[in-house]
């Protein structure tokens, strides 16, 4: 396995993120318009977002042919919800920049049939062709998507119960204004591993341990973010300022 450090791109402040990753997406539909992209909430992707609708609004982006995914929801959250991540991805990014809406799927996290919901929505990343590449925000205990320590690596879409970390992590960043559901739909650590490239993007001092335990370089299904190592395309950018914390993946043992 290649040394996760190495892997590494180190971005100065937030608008060299947001171009690394912007570029990131744009090169990949420039080869290949019609891609299948699996698109992350929260506010590391804010300046990913603003970056796109920016390119998209000035014609530098082609974005009207590729199609879209979710990678998790809260469960039982209608679209329109203030929480839902799909509402959120509409606001930030699919809308503004102009995505056509037949182009575009998201996890329904309130659908009656959630079993069924799960399936269907493995079915339309298939019928797309497979995701042509994973964009990915890091959760504190290290969850990618929704999917929390000790998760199963084998797993495909998926209920998920949230860890009191991320629920708590959550009721923070929305100043307790809601109540967090306790349970959360996500496309599964094999779902991700299988798209054609991967893109991690770190941010914020809370992801010091998890980043660590990433650049310690072992899987570890304590920290989900590890079961990426075997990617063979993966591209990690991360704010400079977690460089020095978390060097060498010193902090990482629970
Ligand atoms: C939530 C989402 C993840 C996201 C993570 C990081 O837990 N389920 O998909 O990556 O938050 O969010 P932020 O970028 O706000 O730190």
């Amino acid at each position: 396995m290649p040394p996760p450090s190495s892997n590494i791109l180190w971005c100065r402040d937030g608008s060299e993120f947001a171009r690394a990753a912007a570029d990131h997406v744009a090169a990949l539909l420039a080869r290949k318009p019609q891609a299948a992209i699996a698109l992350p909430t929260g506010q590391t992707p804010l300046g990913l977002y603003a970056e796109l609708v920016a390119r998209a609004a000035a014609q530098r982006l082609a974005a009207a042919q590729a199609r879209f995914f979710n990678l998790d929801d809260y469960l039982g959250l209608s679209v329109e919800h203030p929480l839902s991540y799909a509402r959120f991805l509409r606001e930030h990014f699919l809308t503004p920049a102009g995505v056509p809406e037949e182009h575009i799927r998201l996890l329904r996290g309130d659908a009656i049939g959630i079993e069924t919901e799960c399936r269907d929505y493995e079915a339309a990343i298939a019928a797309a062709g497979g995701l042509d590449l994973a964009i990915l925000g890091l959760g504190t205990n290290g969850h990618i998507g929704f999917n929390e320590p000790d998760s199963d690596w084998s797993a495909q879409t998926h209920v998920v119960c949230l860890s009191p970390e991320t629920r708590a992590t959550h009721v923070a960043q929305t100043q307790g204004k809601f109540a967090i559901p306790q349970y959360g739909i996500t496309v599964g650590i094999a779902t991700i591993i299988a798209a054609r490239e991967i893109l991690l993007l770190v941010a914020g001092s809370t992801k010091e341990r998890a980043l660590a335990a990433f650049r310690r370089g072992i899987p570890d299904p304590q920290w989900p973010v590890t079961a990426l190592l075997t990617h063979r395309n993966l591209t990690v950018l991360a704010a400079a300022e977690l460089q020095s914390a978390a060097a060498e993946g010193v902090m990482a043992p629970r």
